[in-house]
């Protein structure tokens, strides 16, 4: 199982741990696992050349290539964050913004094989929300199947968590992790991915708003 991890954060706090804690219990080799920090990427300046013409026009784009390749040849994509103010950090939704272009109703690299993980923690509240809204880019991809780990600490810092939600937390990734080390290989994109990915199909076949989309979608077989 190949697993690409991009933190919305650099340094090694909760949010880290959280991650890892997952990891450790997912049936890979530790040299399947590819890291990313994505805090380095400029600012999407909303030139919208990735969406009109060509994604290599991005002036961030030598930033991207290689997070992208990882993503391409995952198995699992991992994507976390901290809960900053309700939602994800700036860095990760900068990250996301850089790859607007390959939402369904634009040009999507085929993803509905894959698994999709959005993990958070927030001090008390919007780890929930966070993590749904990692889901929906990842969603939006076409990555076939997501699931959501979000963690309230409901503390200062890890070590002051009580042994109660940790041992509940415990359990909740051990499930987790038992239910992606069974999916890998046979995932089945569910009926929002499937629908979402027709109607964006129908949309490109017949509206054909943007050239190259719909010579991309024509190209990958997936309209006539
Ligand atoms: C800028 C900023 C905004 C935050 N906003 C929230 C918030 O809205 N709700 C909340 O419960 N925690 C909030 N927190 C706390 C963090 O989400 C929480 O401590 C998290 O576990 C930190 O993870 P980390 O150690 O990986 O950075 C915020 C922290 C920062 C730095």
């Amino acid at each position: 199982m190949k697993i690409s991890v991009i933190h919305g954060q650099t340094h090694k706090g909760n949010t880290y741990r959280l991650t890892h804690m997952l990891l450790e219990q997912l049936e890979c080799k530790k040299e399947d696992i590819s890291e990313f920090y994505v805090n380095g990427i400029g600012l999407c300046v909303g030139c919208a050349q990735c969406i009109y013409k060509d994604e290599n026009l991005c002036p961030h784009r030598n930033g991207m290539l290689s997070i992208i390749k990882a993503m391409e040849e995952a198995d699992v994509i991992i994507m976390d964050s901290p809960n900053y103010c309700m939602g994800m950090s700036g860095q990760l939704k900068n990250f996301c913004d850089h790859l607007g272009y390959r939402w369904m109703s634009h040009r999507p690299f085929d993803m509905r094989k894959k698994i999709g993980v959005g993990i958070a923690t927030a001090a008390g509240m919007g780890a929930g929300k966070t993590a749904k809204a990692i889901c929906s880019q990842m969603s939006w991809w076409s990555v076939g199947r997501t699931f959501r780990l979000a963690f309230a600490l409901n503390a200062a810092d890890w070590e002051e968590v009580s042994e109660k939600p940790m041992g509940k937390l415990k359990k909740k990734i051990r499930k987790l992790a038992n239910k992606i080390n069974r999916s890998y290989g046979r995932v089945k994109p569910g009926f929002k991915t499937r629908a979402l990915f027709k109607m964006m199909a129908l949309m490109h076949k017949n509206m054909a708003w943007n050239e190259i989309e719909t010579a991309h979608w024509k190209d990958n077989g997936w309209i006539s």
